[in-house]
């Protein structure tokens, strides 16, 4: 969507795949205010967004959604406001549907009187969600929505929650900042796997303000080892989906903290070139039987390239090789290349071979590297440790 968001994918935490319909007022301002605690707002998470249950399922006899007055006794502005104060931005969930998946009111049908309560509230970012809808097609109940928000003058993240509708990578652009390409992702590998895997069958249609979404991150939520968790961190950063953290932050170990802080990942996921990552060694179907390491592989804005290799088996891989030419690194006679390791933050090279091999991937795990080439001679020095 042209709203001049999103450049970058969006960064930030939702309440739903830790909390559900367990959601107040306090454990989103105690959320906000951990986010600045542990220092999540300077490696650029901003949005903190409420997901399904914070309204009730009847309207107020004028039409107007009725906040949950047990949950949020303060009122969404006042809750607005308290995350405004932190420097963070707001985020609010309605559905394009009579009601939402929770069975609270939806905005199908009231579409202004929605948009111009939200844009009241000062919402950055409305996720819209796409149940009870009675069989009215996606397109039109989604860019009614967008437009109604477009209308009230207040700059929105569009989130497209569209789960179901495969054709929403084509339409999508027009209508919001991002959509959904997969069903709700669950605490375990399998579905990281999965999830990964369906969004990347939609990779053309992904670029600066409109990005495909693989659903919410659940690192931090004790369902995958750290290597799981880091191999779900640096796939969702290759791919260029949104980095919506979905945790207990006032419970987080503090390897996952790590994860979830890792700038050089992070800086893979907010390059302003925003290409999506694809598959380029080991990616045909027999892999998928022999599971062989898969290197996901994308262009940087400054002539790098990022580099996923990822071992989806439970076993560990000894180390792997693969040419450099394969990942897009194409070396003159007079170039060589140095190698970041963005996990383990440490430079290696030069290196002016075709092959490139890493040391062995646990199970589950990877290497995020990132390749930079110079000229014979004119690289960088380094101190290796
Ligand atoms: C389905 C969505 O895919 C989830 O992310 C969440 O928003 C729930 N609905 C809420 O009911």
């Amino acid at each position: 969507l042209d709203n001049g968001l999103g450049l970058t994918p969006q960064m930030g935490w939702n309440t739903w795949n830790k909390f559900g319909c367990k959601i107040n007022e306090k454990l989103i301002m105690e959320t906000a205010d951990y986010i600045v605690k542990l220092g999540l707002d300077k490696v650029g998470y901003q949005y903190v967004n409420v997901d399904d249950c914070w309204l009730l399922e009847q309207r107020d006899k004028d039409g107007h959604i009725i906040v949950d007055p047990k949950a949020f006794p303060s009122g969404m502005k006042a809750l607005s406001d308290y995350i405004h104060s932190k420097g963070l931005k707001f985020g609010l969930y309605s559905s394009a549907g009579y009601f939402s998946c929770e069975h609270r009111a939806g905005s199908m049908g009231s579409e202004e009187i929605d948009a111009k309560d939200l844009a009241s509230w000062e919402v950055d970012y409305v996720k819209y969600d796409n149940c009870n809808h009675g069989g009215q097609p996606n397109y039109q109940r989604f860019k009614k929505m967008s437009d109604e928000l477009r209308k009230t003058g207040r700059q929105v993240f569009f989130s497209i929650c569209n789960w179901g509708d495969e054709n929403a990578p084509v339409w999508g652009k027009e209508v919001g900042n991002s959509w959904r390409t997969t069903q709700d992702i669950f605490n375990h590998f399998t579905s990281v796997e999965y999830n990964f895997n369906q969004n990347q069958k939609f990779a053309e249609h992904a670029g600066p303000g409109h990005w495909n979404d693989p659903d919410m991150l659940q690192i931090g939520n004790n369902g995958m080892t750290p290597n799981e968790e880091r191999s779900h961190f640096a796939l969702w950063a290759i791919a260029k989906g949104p980095l919506i953290m979905g945790n207990d932050l006032q419970n987080i170990r503090p390897e996952s903290l790590e994860i979830l802080k890792n700038t050089e990942v992070i800086g893979v996921s907010q390059d302003t070139l925003g290409k999506q990552g694809l598959c380029m060694v080991n990616c045909g179907p027999l892999e998928f039987i022999w599971r062989r390491p898969q290197v996901i592989a994308a262009p940087m804005s400054n002539k790098d390239v990022a580099a996923v290799i990822i071992n989806w088996r439970e076993l560990n891989h000894g180390e792997f090789s693969f040419s450099v030419n394969e990942i897009g690194l194409e070396l003159k006679n007079d170039e060589v290349y140095l190698v970041r390791d963005l996990w383990e933050h440490k430079t290696l090279g030069p290196f002016s071979s075709e092959t490139y091999t890493v040391p062995s991937i646990p199970g589950h795990g990877n290497h995020a590297l990132r390749f930079s080439k110079y000229k014979k001679g004119k690289e960088p020095q380094f101190v290796t440790e």
